[in-house]
């Protein structure tokens, strides 16, 4: 295991919880895979610049590691352990009127969820050969889509560069080699057993073992965010119908990362706020009110570019998916009405 002292100065959650008490009581656990404590920690170690720090390696550990977990998702998610996840995938329950209704600001809306394979380890935890084999069930299943949601599987490995950046860089496809997702073991044998499934328009896409077995996606211009999350709602249960997730009445759905718990789910919007980025302390005031979360456009841990920015719901766990949704659109209005304030 990489020296503890690496998290001197860390300000991740990892660095947080990881107590003397907690450290003596896990050391020497071991999940029926194998796994142990310095494989979920590995990444908050090499990278202290972490907000969380941890990915599990197999369902399991959420258990036997349950005194570092459980303080994490309680402070990310607000979830208490004595609480049950719930799902609702309805469209129709949303509180629904759209934010920018003449597209002012809005340019672009994203929702993904994660899921992971029943009986298979996560990421950080799989053999390639178990890899391999949920991209085979996985693309499958997919590949045999019609209608709407009919498309195609295109394995990363032998990709033309020019095809995949070009992916990248219309924000359909994930990047390569996250340094976070690396020190944690998920991007061995890299780029083998992972790709991209989407339909012809590009609005339903499915993201195979980038951090999750499956990120099931749905996106498209604009902000009829209704409509986006009814294409999601439909594709998550036709996925349902044949592949078994992983999932518990706990945690819900189970995921890498402990922030994806339960809905795994996160909506988002691409929006133009220039007169909040110029006052980032109103602006997080606002985004802290309504659960939401502000990234640079080009993913998770990038810069905003031309006063662009990509809101999203925080919450994914012991809170529905319409919830998820709704805390989005909550807050999008919320700083819509003070972009406009700030005019
Ligand atoms: P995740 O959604 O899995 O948490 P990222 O934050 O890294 O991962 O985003 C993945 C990709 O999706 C990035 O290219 C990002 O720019 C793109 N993206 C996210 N939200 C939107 C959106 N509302 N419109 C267009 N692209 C988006
Ligand atoms: N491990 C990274 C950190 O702690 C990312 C955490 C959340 N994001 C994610 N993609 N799981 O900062």
């Amino acid at each position: 295991m990489k020296n503890l002292n690496l998290l001197k100065d860390s300000k991740s959650l990892l660095s947080k919880y990881l107590t003397k008490k907690v450290f003596e009581e896990l050391k020497n656990r071991t999940t029926k895979d194998g796994f142990k404590l310095e494989n979920i920690i590995n990444s908050g170690l090499e990278n202290p610049d972490s907000g969380i720090g941890v990915y599990a390696t197999d369902e399991e550990c959420y258990k036997i590691f349950a005194s570092l977990f459980d303080p994490i998702i309680e402070e990310y998610h607000g979830f208490k352990t004595t609480q049950k996840h719930k799902s609702n995938l309805n469209p129709d329950d949303l509180k629904w009127q759209n934010p920018d209704p003449k597209g002012e600001f809005i340019i672009s809306t994203r929702i993904r969820v994660g899921r992971n394979l029943k009986n298979f380890p996560l990421g950080a935890g799989i053999s390639k050969s178990q890899r391999d084999e949920t991209e085979q069930k996985i693309s499958e299943t997919l590949n045999s889509f019609e209608g709407e949601l009919g498309g195609k599987y295109y394995p990363l490995e032998g990709m033309g560069e020019s095809d995949k950046n070009l992916l990248i860089k219309e924000h359909f496809l994930f990047k390569e080699g996250d340094r976070f997702l690396k020190s944690a073991g998920l991007n061995r044998d890299w780029a083998t057993g992972r790709g991209i499934f989407h339909n012809y328009q590009k609005t339903f896409l499915v993201w195979i073992n980038e951090e999750d077995a499956l990120r099931i996606i749905s996106m498209q211009k604009g902000g009829d965010i209704k409509e986006v999350f009814s294409r999601l709602s439909t594709a998550i249960t036709k996925i349902q119908a044949k592949l078994p997730f992983a999932y518990n009445d706990h945690l819900g759905y189970i995921t890498s990362c402990p922030t994806n718990l339960g809905t795994a789910m996160r909506a988002s919007v691409h929006i133009r706020l220039p007169n909040l980025g110029a006052d980032m302390k109103t602006f997080q005031q606002i985004a802290d009110k309504y659960y939401v979360q502000i990234r640079g456009i080009h993913g998770e841990h990038s810069k905003s570019e031309g006063g662009i920015y990509d809101i999203s719901n925080k919450r994914r766990l012991g809170v529905t998916e319409v919830q998820c949704v709704q805390d989005m659109i909550d807050g999008v209005t919320a700083l819509i009405a003070k972009e406009k304030d700030l005019n």
